[in-house]
């Protein structure tokens, strides 16, 4: 596991979506991963920038989504597929039969389930997957005891996420009580994973997925299991991280994030040592 560290949430954010634009350039048939959540948010729209102003390129990708709330038809508002046609789908060159959510109002879902599990299989796996963290560390919607062998299946929701979610709609009692979610199982076969989580909230849960004992009652600690993930942080995230430094010491070492050092602007001197500069330069200080 590589673990990314960045000032802000906004540079955070926007590494997050240069690693995803930089895999789409090198394999534009990429089958992509997709999260939900409003830490998602600020990712879609930087996508979205870039495919207008860098002409990012999604019409030969596939995507699947970890999860749908179970009971919510495509057309709700509080939907998964809604929230993705708006904030991504509709907004760039993306073939809409290309995306791929679980269905919400599906008739069986045990069979949906199956379905999903086997439509990633024929689009040859997932490649890049993206993911962010509940407040109990779920991935998707696994809650606490999910096993990490779980495929795709239905979950009933735990009162933290009923918690964290509900705001997002109207009343608190129409949020589901269950989602069908890919499991535990499914992520981890992906090859490859991208964890993004932003401010001070996360940073408890951050300390424990990262640091902690790997463990089924959070979700996240599967991702210490897997071979090819990154996890970048805000500063606020990783407040609670003992190892920080290690990890901004592998960060600058490994070259697979030259491309991020090579684009960012030559750090500036702080304003304030410009002015003491300019006072010696002058002869007012030593
Ligand atoms: C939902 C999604 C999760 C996501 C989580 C984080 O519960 N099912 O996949 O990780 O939201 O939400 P937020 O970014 O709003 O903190």
């Amino acid at each position: 596991m590589d673990v990314v560290i960045l000032s802000r949430a906004d540079t955070a954010t926007d590494f997050v979506a240069r690693v995803i634009a930089r895999e789409l350039r090198r394999a534009p048939q990429l089958t992509l991963g997709l999260a939900t959540g409003r830490t998602m948010e600020a990712v879609y729209a930087r996508l979205v920038q870039m495919h207008r102003e860098e002409a990012l390129d999604f019409s030969a990708c596939h995507t699947f989504n970890l999860d749908e709330y179970a009971g919510l038809p495509a057309s709700h508002p509080n939907s998964y597929r809604h929230y993705m046609n708006q904030l991504l789908f509709q907004q760039v060159n993306i073939d809409l039969a290309n995306t791929h959510l679980p269905e919400g109002v599906a008739a069986d879902f045990t069979a949906e389930c199956a379905r999903y599990e086997a439509e990633i299989i024929r689009c040859g796996g997932i490649d890049l997957q993206l993911l962010g963290i509940g407040n109990n560390g779920h991935l998707g919607f696994n809650e606490p005891l999910s096993a990490f062998h779980s495929r795709t299946r239905v979950q009933v929701l735990s009162p933290t996420t009923l918690a964290q979610n509900a705001p997002q709609f109207a009343s608190p009692e129409q949020m589901p009580r269950r989602a069908i979610t890919m499991g535990v199982g499914t992520i981890l076969d992906c090859r490859r994973c991208l964890l993004l989580a932003t401010g001070p909230e996360k940073a408890a849960i951050v300390a424990r997925a990262l640091e902690g004992p790997v463990t089924s009652m959070i979700s996240a600690t599967a991702l210490q299991w897997h071979p090819a993930c990154t996890v970048v942080l805000d500063k606020a995230a990783a407040g609670q991280l003992k190892e920080k430094e290690f990890y901004r010491w592998v960060f600058a070492n490994q070259p697979e994030w030259n491309f991020y050092r090579e684009a960012l602007p030559a750090a500036k001197p702080a304003p304030r040592k410009q002015a003491a500069k300019r006072a010696v330069a002058a002869g007012r200080l030593k």
